[in-house]
Protein backbone atom coordinates (compact mmCIF):
# COMPACT_ATOMS: atom_id res chain seq x y z
CA UNK A 1 0.00 0.00 0.00
CA UNK A 2 1.55 3.83 -1.16
CA UNK A 3 2.20 5.71 2.19
CA UNK A 4 -0.17 8.60 2.96
CA UNK A 5 0.79 11.68 0.95
CA UNK A 6 0.98 13.97 3.91
CA UNK A 7 3.57 11.49 5.47
CA UNK A 8 5.47 11.48 2.00
CA UNK A 9 5.35 15.76 2.05
CA UNK A 10 6.79 15.47 6.03
CA UNK A 11 9.47 13.33 4.72
CA UNK A 12 9.89 16.26 1.61
CA UNK A 13 10.65 18.26 4.25
CA UNK A 14 12.68 16.38 6.81
CA UNK A 15 14.71 15.87 3.85
CA UNK A 16 15.11 19.41 2.96
CA UNK A 17 15.93 20.34 7.06
CA UNK A 18 17.83 17.19 7.77
CA UNK A 19 20.28 16.58 5.06
CA UNK A 20 20.21 20.53 3.96
CA UNK A 21 19.13 19.44 0.45
CA UNK A 22 17.48 21.46 -1.96
CA UNK A 23 13.14 20.57 -2.60
CA UNK A 24 14.33 20.85 -6.54
CA UNK A 25 16.73 18.05 -5.44
CA UNK A 26 14.95 15.71 -3.08
CA UNK A 27 11.18 16.46 -4.89
CA UNK A 28 11.41 13.80 -7.92
CA UNK A 29 12.85 11.18 -5.48
CA UNK A 30 9.19 11.16 -3.42
CA UNK A 31 7.29 11.73 -6.41
CA UNK A 32 7.97 8.43 -7.97
CA UNK A 33 6.71 7.00 -4.61
CA UNK A 34 2.92 8.51 -5.33
CA UNK A 35 0.34 8.17 -8.00
CA UNK A 36 0.30 10.43 -10.98
CA UNK A 37 -2.68 12.10 -10.39
CA UNK A 38 -0.94 13.17 -7.04
CA UNK A 39 2.48 14.52 -8.28
CA UNK A 40 0.56 17.98 -8.32
CA UNK A 41 -0.75 17.97 -4.82
CA UNK A 42 2.39 16.75 -3.02
CA UNK A 43 4.00 19.26 -5.01
CA UNK A 44 1.46 21.85 -3.96
CA UNK A 45 1.85 21.11 -0.25
CA UNK A 46 5.55 20.60 -0.35
CA UNK A 47 5.98 24.25 -1.62
CA UNK A 48 3.36 26.01 -0.04
CA UNK A 49 4.71 24.55 3.58
CA UNK A 50 8.57 25.86 2.88
CA UNK A 51 7.08 28.98 1.60
CA UNK A 52 4.81 30.04 4.98
CA UNK A 53 7.04 27.76 7.18
CA UNK A 54 7.99 30.19 9.74
CA UNK A 55 3.97 31.86 9.76
CA UNK A 56 2.98 28.41 10.38
CA UNK A 57 5.71 27.88 13.02
CA UNK A 58 4.22 31.11 14.44
CA UNK A 59 0.60 29.51 14.93
CA UNK A 60 1.71 26.26 15.78
CA UNK A 61 3.15 27.74 18.67
CA UNK A 62 0.50 29.82 20.13
CA UNK A 63 -1.81 26.59 19.69
CA UNK A 64 0.55 24.46 21.66
CA UNK A 65 0.08 24.65 25.35
CA UNK A 66 3.45 23.08 25.88
CA UNK A 67 6.39 23.16 22.51
CA UNK A 68 7.02 20.07 21.28
CA UNK A 69 10.58 18.09 22.03
CA UNK A 70 13.04 19.03 19.77
CA UNK A 71 13.09 15.12 18.76
CA UNK A 72 9.51 15.71 17.63
CA UNK A 73 10.89 17.46 14.13
CA UNK A 74 8.11 15.66 12.33
CA UNK A 75 5.29 16.29 14.04
CA UNK A 76 6.16 19.63 13.82
CA UNK A 77 6.18 19.79 9.70
CA UNK A 78 2.92 17.57 9.86
CA UNK A 79 1.70 20.00 11.81
CA UNK A 80 2.56 22.62 9.66
CA UNK A 81 1.22 21.03 6.71
CA UNK A 82 -1.99 20.50 8.14
CA UNK A 83 -2.00 24.04 8.99
CA UNK A 84 -0.92 25.05 5.09
CA UNK A 85 -3.77 22.99 4.08
CA UNK A 86 -6.41 24.87 5.99
CA UNK A 87 -4.67 28.46 6.38
CA UNK A 88 -3.78 28.54 2.24
CA UNK A 89 -5.92 26.31 0.37
CA UNK A 90 -8.89 25.45 -0.97
CA UNK A 91 -9.02 21.67 0.69
CA UNK A 92 -11.76 21.25 2.37
CA UNK A 93 -11.15 21.58 6.47
CA UNK A 94 -12.12 17.86 7.20
CA UNK A 95 -10.39 16.52 4.14
CA UNK A 96 -7.44 18.39 5.50
CA UNK A 97 -7.47 17.24 9.06
CA UNK A 98 -8.23 13.60 8.76
CA UNK A 99 -5.69 13.16 5.81
CA UNK A 100 -3.18 14.78 8.14
CA UNK A 101 -3.87 12.98 11.27
CA UNK A 102 -3.93 9.66 9.41
CA UNK A 103 -0.49 10.10 8.19
CA UNK A 104 1.17 10.42 11.86
CA UNK A 105 1.13 6.14 12.53
CA UNK A 106 2.92 6.25 8.78
CA UNK A 107 5.87 8.83 10.45
CA UNK A 108 5.56 6.71 13.62
CA UNK A 109 3.70 8.67 15.95
CA UNK A 110 0.25 7.34 16.38
CA UNK A 111 0.97 8.50 20.36
CA UNK A 112 0.68 12.23 18.94
CA UNK A 113 -2.69 11.77 16.88
CA UNK A 114 -4.61 13.42 19.66
CA UNK A 115 -2.68 16.25 20.50
CA UNK A 116 -2.24 16.79 16.28
CA UNK A 117 -5.89 16.36 15.72
CA UNK A 118 -6.87 18.84 18.04
CA UNK A 119 -4.48 21.31 17.45
CA UNK A 120 -6.19 21.21 13.93
CA UNK A 121 -9.66 21.35 14.79
CA UNK A 122 -8.54 24.45 17.14
CA UNK A 123 -7.04 25.97 13.85
CA UNK A 124 -9.77 25.34 11.95
CA UNK A 125 -12.56 26.91 14.48
CA UNK A 126 -10.12 30.02 14.62
CA UNK A 127 -9.24 29.92 10.65
CA UNK A 128 -10.53 33.38 10.27
CA UNK A 129 -8.40 35.07 13.57
CA UNK A 130 -5.47 33.28 12.42
CA UNK A 131 -5.62 34.39 8.73
CA UNK A 132 -5.98 37.85 9.66
CA UNK A 133 -3.83 38.27 12.70
CA UNK A 134 -1.35 41.27 11.70
CA UNK A 135 -0.02 42.00 14.88
CA UNK A 136 2.65 39.13 14.10
CA UNK A 137 6.26 40.37 13.85
CA UNK A 138 7.18 41.24 10.08
CA UNK A 139 9.15 38.27 9.83
CA UNK A 140 5.94 36.21 10.52
CA UNK A 141 3.92 37.78 8.97
CA UNK A 142 5.62 37.67 5.32
CA UNK A 143 7.32 34.43 6.80
CA UNK A 144 11.25 34.70 6.47
CA UNK A 145 13.78 34.03 8.64
CA UNK A 146 14.76 37.02 11.25
CA UNK A 147 17.98 37.58 9.39
CA UNK A 148 16.97 37.88 5.81
CA UNK A 149 14.30 40.54 6.52
CA UNK A 150 17.04 42.52 8.74
CA UNK A 151 19.33 42.51 5.68
CA UNK A 152 16.32 43.61 2.90
CA UNK A 153 15.43 46.06 5.57
CA UNK A 154 18.80 47.57 5.71
CA UNK A 155 20.13 47.04 2.01
CA UNK A 156 16.25 48.31 0.67
CA UNK A 157 14.86 50.52 3.02
CA UNK A 158 11.90 52.07 0.05
CA UNK A 159 11.71 48.19 -1.40
CA UNK A 160 11.65 45.39 1.42
CA UNK A 161 8.13 44.88 1.80
CA UNK A 162 7.70 44.60 -2.04
CA UNK A 163 10.45 42.06 -1.53
CA UNK A 164 9.02 40.15 0.94
CA UNK A 165 5.45 39.96 -1.18
CA UNK A 166 6.96 39.15 -4.15
CA UNK A 167 8.58 36.08 -2.67
CA UNK A 168 5.65 34.73 -1.33
CA UNK A 169 3.97 34.43 -4.51
CA UNK A 170 3.50 32.49 -7.03
CA UNK A 171 6.15 33.03 -9.99
CA UNK A 172 4.80 33.67 -13.24
CA UNK A 173 6.12 31.04 -16.29
CA UNK A 174 8.07 33.24 -19.02
CA UNK A 175 9.26 31.77 -22.09
CA UNK A 176 12.14 32.90 -24.21
CA UNK A 177 11.20 32.65 -27.80
CA UNK A 178 14.19 31.29 -30.46
CA UNK A 179 14.05 33.98 -32.72
CA UNK A 180 15.69 31.86 -35.22
CA UNK A 181 12.76 29.32 -35.66
CA UNK A 182 9.55 31.78 -34.92
CA UNK A 183 8.67 35.13 -33.79
CA UNK A 184 7.35 36.44 -30.63
CA UNK A 185 4.01 38.12 -32.38
CA UNK A 186 3.78 34.86 -34.39
CA UNK A 187 4.48 32.68 -31.08
CA UNK A 188 1.68 34.87 -29.26
CA UNK A 189 -1.25 34.25 -32.22
CA UNK A 190 -0.71 30.35 -31.86
CA UNK A 191 -0.90 30.56 -28.16
CA UNK A 192 -4.17 32.67 -28.63
CA UNK A 193 -5.80 30.33 -31.03
CA UNK A 194 -5.52 27.32 -28.20
CA UNK A 195 -6.93 29.71 -25.62
CA UNK A 196 -3.47 30.17 -24.06
CA UNK A 197 -3.33 33.58 -22.30
CA UNK A 198 0.00 35.40 -22.54
CA UNK A 199 1.59 38.48 -23.02
CA UNK A 200 4.96 39.87 -24.00
CA UNK A 201 7.71 40.78 -21.49
CA UNK A 202 8.37 44.25 -20.82
CA UNK A 203 11.62 44.56 -21.44
CA UNK A 204 13.07 41.33 -22.82
CA UNK A 205 12.69 41.78 -26.40
CA UNK A 206 12.01 37.55 -26.92
CA UNK A 207 9.98 36.69 -23.93
CA UNK A 208 6.24 35.92 -23.28
CA UNK A 209 4.53 35.34 -20.01
CA UNK A 210 2.42 33.04 -19.16
CA UNK A 211 -1.40 34.25 -17.29
CA UNK A 212 -1.81 30.49 -16.17
CA UNK A 213 1.43 28.58 -15.80
CA UNK A 214 1.07 25.31 -17.44
CA UNK A 215 3.14 21.78 -18.56
CA UNK A 216 5.33 23.07 -20.98
CA UNK A 217 5.41 20.10 -22.88
CA UNK A 218 1.59 21.35 -24.14
CA UNK A 219 2.34 24.32 -25.82
CA UNK A 220 2.80 24.69 -29.47
CA UNK A 221 6.29 24.43 -30.47
CA UNK A 222 7.69 22.66 -27.41
CA UNK A 223 9.26 19.66 -29.64
CA UNK A 224 10.47 21.87 -32.35
CA UNK A 225 12.53 23.92 -30.11
CA UNK A 226 10.59 27.52 -30.20
CA UNK A 227 11.08 28.40 -26.75
CA UNK A 228 13.02 27.67 -23.64
CA UNK A 229 11.56 28.75 -20.24
CA UNK A 230 13.57 31.30 -18.53
CA UNK A 231 12.66 34.32 -16.54
CA UNK A 232 12.36 38.02 -18.00
CA UNK A 233 15.51 39.20 -16.10
CA UNK A 234 17.55 36.34 -16.91
CA UNK A 235 16.65 36.95 -20.66
CA UNK A 236 18.40 40.05 -20.29
CA UNK A 237 21.44 38.85 -20.43
CA UNK A 238 22.05 38.90 -24.30
CA UNK A 239 20.93 42.32 -24.11
CA UNK A 240 24.52 43.14 -22.33
CA UNK A 241 26.69 40.91 -24.17
CA UNK A 242 26.92 42.69 -27.26
CA UNK A 243 27.13 40.03 -29.20
CA UNK A 244 28.72 39.68 -33.21
CA UNK A 245 29.39 37.14 -35.12
CA UNK A 246 33.11 35.33 -35.06
CA UNK A 247 33.09 36.28 -31.71
CA UNK A 248 34.73 34.16 -28.59
CA UNK A 249 32.33 33.40 -25.70
CA UNK A 250 32.51 31.87 -22.58
CA UNK A 251 29.82 31.06 -20.01
CA UNK A 252 31.72 30.62 -16.90
CA UNK A 253 29.66 28.98 -14.50
CA UNK A 254 26.86 27.63 -17.11
CA UNK A 255 24.63 24.51 -15.90
CA UNK A 256 21.88 23.98 -16.77
CA UNK A 257 23.11 25.97 -19.79
CA UNK A 258 19.78 28.69 -19.58
CA UNK A 259 22.18 31.43 -20.82
CA UNK A 260 24.75 29.34 -22.97
CA UNK A 261 21.53 28.25 -25.38
CA UNK A 262 20.09 31.77 -25.47
CA UNK A 263 23.93 33.48 -26.07
CA UNK A 264 24.31 30.94 -29.41
CA UNK A 265 20.25 31.90 -30.44
CA UNK A 266 20.58 35.30 -30.05
CA UNK A 267 23.96 35.15 -32.23
CA UNK A 268 24.73 31.54 -34.32
CA UNK A 269 27.36 33.13 -36.07
CA UNK A 270 30.16 32.43 -32.98
CA UNK A 271 33.44 31.49 -33.63
CA UNK A 272 33.37 29.58 -30.23
CA UNK A 273 30.84 29.01 -27.75
CA UNK A 274 32.63 27.50 -24.68
CA UNK A 275 30.49 26.65 -21.52
CA UNK A 276 32.34 25.35 -18.15
CA UNK A 277 30.50 23.98 -15.22
CA UNK A 278 31.93 22.82 -11.99
CA UNK A 279 29.18 20.15 -11.36
CA UNK A 280 29.48 17.20 -13.85
CA UNK A 281 26.06 15.86 -13.53
CA UNK A 282 24.99 19.67 -14.48
CA UNK A 283 27.12 19.88 -16.91
CA UNK A 284 25.11 16.80 -18.82
CA UNK A 285 21.91 19.17 -18.21
CA UNK A 286 23.53 22.03 -20.57
CA UNK A 287 24.62 19.13 -22.66
CA UNK A 288 20.79 17.84 -22.97
CA UNK A 289 19.32 21.35 -23.13
CA UNK A 290 21.64 22.29 -26.24
CA UNK A 291 20.10 19.07 -27.87
CA UNK A 292 16.89 19.87 -27.48
CA UNK A 293 17.31 22.68 -29.60
CA UNK A 294 19.77 21.14 -32.02
CA UNK A 295 22.53 24.06 -31.52
CA UNK A 296 26.13 23.61 -30.04
CA UNK A 297 28.99 25.00 -27.56
CA UNK A 298 31.74 23.58 -26.08
CA UNK A 299 30.75 22.08 -22.79
CA UNK A 300 33.20 21.55 -20.50
CA UNK A 301 33.17 19.78 -16.72
CA UNK A 302 36.00 21.90 -14.61
CA UNK A 303 36.01 24.38 -12.18
CA UNK A 304 36.49 27.96 -13.83
CA UNK A 305 38.98 29.01 -11.15
CA UNK A 306 41.52 26.17 -12.28
CA UNK A 307 41.80 28.17 -15.90
CA UNK A 308 44.84 25.72 -16.30
CA UNK A 309 42.45 22.87 -16.30
CA UNK A 310 40.28 24.02 -19.57
CA UNK A 311 41.55 27.35 -20.91
CA UNK A 312 43.21 26.64 -24.70
CA UNK A 313 45.05 30.47 -24.21
CA UNK A 314 43.04 31.90 -26.59
CA UNK A 315 41.68 34.76 -24.86
CA UNK A 316 37.89 35.74 -25.16
CA UNK A 317 35.69 38.38 -26.69
CA UNK A 318 32.86 38.05 -23.98
CA UNK A 319 32.48 36.37 -20.91
CA UNK A 320 29.39 35.16 -18.74
CA UNK A 321 30.10 35.09 -15.00
CA UNK A 322 26.26 33.96 -13.70
CA UNK A 323 28.27 33.58 -10.58
CA UNK A 324 26.75 31.09 -7.94
CA UNK A 325 24.87 32.91 -5.36
CA UNK A 326 22.35 33.19 -2.47
CA UNK A 327 19.50 32.78 -5.05
CA UNK A 328 17.60 35.44 -2.71
CA UNK A 329 16.38 37.37 -5.69
CA UNK A 330 14.14 33.99 -6.79
CA UNK A 331 12.44 32.61 -3.60
CA UNK A 332 9.27 32.67 -5.47
CA UNK A 333 10.64 29.88 -7.08
CA UNK A 334 12.72 28.24 -4.52
CA UNK A 335 10.51 28.62 -1.37
CA UNK A 336 13.34 26.25 0.28
CA UNK A 337 16.27 28.56 0.46
CA UNK A 338 13.89 30.08 3.28
CA UNK A 339 15.12 27.00 5.33
CA UNK A 340 18.15 26.61 4.00
CA UNK A 341 20.01 29.88 3.37
CA UNK A 342 22.50 31.45 6.80
CA UNK A 343 23.28 34.65 6.96
CA UNK A 344 26.64 33.16 7.05
CA UNK A 345 26.52 31.76 3.48
CA UNK A 346 26.20 35.55 1.87
CA UNK A 347 30.17 35.64 3.09
CA UNK A 348 30.82 32.63 1.98
CA UNK A 349 29.42 33.42 -0.71
CA UNK A 350 31.11 36.92 -1.96
CA UNK A 351 34.54 35.50 -1.34
CA UNK A 352 33.62 32.78 -4.11
CA UNK A 353 31.86 35.24 -6.59
CA UNK A 354 35.40 37.97 -5.86
CA UNK A 355 37.75 34.49 -6.50
CA UNK A 356 35.87 33.23 -9.71
CA UNK A 357 35.92 36.94 -11.01
CA UNK A 358 39.26 37.60 -10.27
CA UNK A 359 40.21 33.82 -11.96
CA UNK A 360 38.23 34.59 -15.25
CA UNK A 361 39.28 37.85 -15.87
CA UNK A 362 42.63 37.01 -17.37
CA UNK A 363 40.99 35.13 -20.12
CA UNK A 364 38.89 37.95 -21.40
CA UNK A 365 40.48 40.12 -24.53
CA UNK A 366 41.82 43.27 -23.94
CA UNK A 367 38.64 45.77 -25.14
CA UNK A 368 36.33 42.75 -23.94
CA UNK A 369 32.74 42.54 -21.95
CA UNK A 370 32.46 40.65 -19.11
CA UNK A 371 28.84 40.58 -17.80
CA UNK A 372 28.73 39.65 -14.22
CA UNK A 373 25.07 38.15 -13.05
CA UNK A 374 23.58 37.06 -9.98
CA UNK A 375 19.93 36.08 -9.46
CA UNK A 376 21.14 37.74 -5.46
CA UNK A 377 19.21 40.80 -3.91
CA UNK A 378 21.76 41.68 -1.77
CA UNK A 379 24.87 44.01 -2.91
CA UNK A 380 27.19 41.77 -0.34
CA UNK A 381 27.10 40.09 -3.74
CA UNK A 382 26.73 42.34 -6.25
CA UNK A 383 27.64 45.86 -6.08
CA UNK A 384 30.34 45.63 -3.88
CA UNK A 385 31.74 42.70 -5.05
CA UNK A 386 32.38 44.73 -8.59
CA UNK A 387 33.46 47.43 -6.29
CA UNK A 388 36.39 45.40 -4.45
CA UNK A 389 37.29 43.67 -7.68
CA UNK A 390 37.61 47.59 -9.31
CA UNK A 391 39.54 48.49 -6.19
CA UNK A 392 42.19 45.36 -6.80
CA UNK A 393 42.46 45.73 -10.59
CA UNK A 394 43.91 48.43 -12.64
CA UNK A 395 42.56 47.63 -16.12
CA UNK A 396 38.91 47.37 -15.60
CA UNK A 397 35.90 49.89 -17.00
CA UNK A 398 32.64 49.78 -15.35
CA UNK A 399 30.01 50.38 -18.78
CA UNK A 400 27.33 52.62 -17.79
CA UNK A 401 24.12 51.17 -17.95
CA UNK A 402 22.06 54.18 -18.72
CA UNK A 403 18.14 54.15 -18.48
CA UNK A 404 17.39 55.35 -22.12
CA UNK A 405 19.09 51.87 -23.24
CA UNK A 406 18.30 49.77 -20.13
CA UNK A 407 15.21 51.26 -19.05
CA UNK A 408 14.75 48.19 -16.60
CA UNK A 409 15.52 47.52 -12.76
CA UNK A 410 17.51 50.27 -10.11
CA UNK A 411 20.79 51.80 -11.19
CA UNK A 412 23.42 50.92 -8.71
CA UNK A 413 27.12 52.55 -8.45
CA UNK A 414 28.52 49.85 -10.64
CA UNK A 415 25.27 48.10 -12.31
CA UNK A 416 21.60 47.37 -12.31
CA UNK A 417 19.46 45.60 -9.64
CA UNK A 418 15.95 43.78 -10.21
CA UNK A 419 14.17 43.48 -7.52
CA UNK A 420 11.49 40.35 -7.96
CA UNK A 421 8.08 42.13 -9.06
CA UNK A 422 4.74 40.53 -9.16
CA UNK A 423 3.84 38.72 -12.43
CA UNK A 424 6.96 40.24 -13.72
CA UNK A 425 10.57 39.25 -13.37
CA UNK A 426 12.78 37.67 -10.72
CA UNK A 427 15.39 39.39 -8.70
CA UNK A 428 18.66 39.98 -10.72
CA UNK A 429 21.85 41.88 -10.38
CA UNK A 430 23.86 42.51 -13.67
CA UNK A 431 27.27 44.72 -14.18
CA UNK A 432 29.05 45.01 -17.55
CA UNK A 433 33.05 45.40 -17.55
CA UNK A 434 35.37 46.67 -19.82
CA UNK A 435 39.12 45.21 -20.21
CA UNK A 436 41.15 48.40 -21.02
C1 LIG B 1 23.59 30.58 -11.12
S1 LIG B 1 23.98 29.00 -11.67
C2 LIG B 1 24.18 29.25 -13.38
C3 LIG B 1 22.88 29.27 -14.17
C4 LIG B 1 23.13 29.24 -15.66
N1 LIG B 1 23.99 30.33 -16.08
C5 LIG B 1 21.84 29.28 -16.47
O1 LIG B 1 21.41 30.37 -16.86
O2 LIG B 1 21.27 28.21 -16.72
C6 LIG B 1 25.64 28.86 -11.15
C7 LIG B 1 26.34 27.57 -11.60
O3 LIG B 1 27.72 27.71 -11.30
C8 LIG B 1 28.24 26.44 -10.97
N2 LIG B 1 29.53 26.66 -10.29
C9 LIG B 1 29.75 26.96 -8.99
N3 LIG B 1 31.06 27.13 -8.76
C10 LIG B 1 31.69 26.97 -9.94
C11 LIG B 1 33.04 27.00 -10.35
N4 LIG B 1 34.01 27.25 -9.47
N5 LIG B 1 33.32 26.76 -11.65
C12 LIG B 1 32.33 26.49 -12.54
N6 LIG B 1 31.04 26.42 -12.20
C13 LIG B 1 30.71 26.66 -10.93
C14 LIG B 1 27.14 25.83 -10.14
O4 LIG B 1 27.27 24.42 -10.09
C15 LIG B 1 25.89 26.29 -10.91
O5 LIG B 1 25.53 25.33 -11.86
Amino acid sequence: MTENLRAIATRVLLDIQENQRSLTAVLPYYQEQVKPEDRALLQELSFGTCRWFQRLDFIQASLLHRPLRKRDNAARILINLGLYQLLFTRIPAHAAIHSTVDAAPDLGMKHLKGLINGLLRQAQRDQEGLQSDTSAPVEVQFSHPDWIVHKLKANWPDHYQEILQANNERPPLTLRINTGLTCRETFLEQLQAQGIDAVATQFSPTGVTLTTPCDVKMLPGFQEGWFTVQDEAAQLCTTLLDLKPGQRVLDACAAPGGKTCAIRLTEPNLAQLVAVEKDPQRAERINENLERLNIHADVIAADAMDTATWWDGQAFDRILLDAPCSATGVIRRHPDIKLLRREQDIAELAKLQLHLLEAVWPTLKANGILVYATCSVFPQENTRIIERFQAKMNDVDVIPLEPEQYPWGINTTVGKQLLPQSNSHDGFFYACLRKH
